[in-house]
């Protein structure tokens, strides 16, 4: 499997960390070392459907395919404003794909997952190209009147088109419900005549900061170990490492261990923040858009999230 395009669209509004020491007891002296984070995008005016739309036609059209060779699309998103229908649906409306559409919850790790799908499509020889789109708000599950939370966020879509070229994506999934309460995010539904949801849990998201970066480097490194034992590759054979961008300091500290230089593992958290299932599909458009991608670079993908999930693949850029 090969990625031929790649969209993104970002919420208009930037937040520093200065901007957010206006309301917040925090400061750039804190942040930026303990998160590399100096600025995100933050929806205003924006819906997220819109942004997610937005991203998916500019994939599609860096492609170079019609909106009939799509055979799928898979829309990752933890949460918006719409359970149902999905998000997928306002993306397959604003393409004009006629194809079906799906939304999975993978958490953060959620591009990873949808690559697996595609993937498993393409084995089946139930799909050719596969259209995801990665779409997030995660700064509106926060309570922002919590400062250990609210500056680790940004929202913003990414989007890739991927094509089926006869090989297999190597790729480690992993799931630890153990530990499901280090990210949390709980609301109400409504009454029924039959139960009172009124005093029934509706809160903002809950993060064990150290607990998740504890378990996210360990994971990490064993999934990117596993996916290369599966592939039968070596780092040398690896152009880029890109693991979800939560804290800059994950990422330094997985590269260290791995003795790697500072351009295999490319990182744009510092003007994104944690923008979920999206940081990686918003890298890799970055990149390409920079000129950093070539015909046949190998990249090794990596994320974890809530649940807690953790994934690995192997994708080559096809372009
Ligand atoms: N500004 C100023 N001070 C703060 C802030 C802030 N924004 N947040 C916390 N503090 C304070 C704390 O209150 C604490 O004060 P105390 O020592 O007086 O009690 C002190 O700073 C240290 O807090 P720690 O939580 O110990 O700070 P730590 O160095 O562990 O860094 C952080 C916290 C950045 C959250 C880190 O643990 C982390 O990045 N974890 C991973 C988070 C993550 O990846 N989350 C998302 C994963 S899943 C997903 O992507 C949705």
């Amino acid at each position: 499997m090969k990625i031929i395009g790649t969209g993104s669209a970002m919420p208009k509004h930037t937040v520093s960390n200065a901007m957010l020491s206006e309301f917040l007891d925090t400061s750039d002296e804190w942040i930026v070392p303990r998160t590399g984070i100096h600025t995100r995008q933050i929806i205003t005016d924006e819906t997220l459907q819109k942004l997610a739309a937005t991203a998916a036609c500019k994939a599609l059209e860096d492609s170079g395919l019609k909106a009939e060779d799509i055979d799928f699309i898979l829309c990752s998103n933890v949460a918006s404003n719409y359970v149902t229908p999905a998000m997928s649906a306002f993306i397959q409306e604003a393409t004009g794909c006629t194809c079906p559409f799906l939304d999975i919850n993978g958490a953060c790790a959620g591009f990873i997952y949808a690559l697996d799908i595609a993937d498993a499509y393409m084995k089946s020889g139930r799909a050719k190209n596969v259209l995801i789109v990665c779409a997030e708000e995660v700064t509106k599950f926060c309570n922002w009147k919590q400062r250990e939370t609210s500056v680790l966020f940004g929202d913003g879509a990414g989007a890739v088109v991927v094509s089926c070229d006869g090989e297999d994506m190597p790729v480690v999934l992993t799931g630890d419900a153990s530990h499901r309460d280090v990210i949390t995010y709980r609301r109400r539904l409504e009454s029924t005549p039959f139960e009172d949801a009124s005093t029934s849990i509706d809160e903002a998201m809950i993060l064990k900061g150290r607990d998740v970066f504890r378990l996210a480097v360990t994971a990490s490194q064993r999934d990117i170990k596993a996916v290369m034992e599966k592939a039968g590759l070596e780092a040398k054979d690896i152009r880029y490492f890109m693991l979800h961008q939560a804290n800059k300091r994950i990422v330094a500290a997985i590269q260290e261990n791995m003795g790697l230089p500072d351009e295999n593992f490319p990182t744009n958290i510092d003007h994104t923040g944690n923008t979920s299932s999206a940081s990686l599909p918003l890298l890799i458009d970055e990149m390409a858009r920079q000129g950093r991608m070539h015909q046949g670079d190998r990249l090794l993908l990596n994320a974890f999230g809530a649940g807690f999930v953790t994934g690995a693949a192997i994708v080559k850029w096809g372009k």
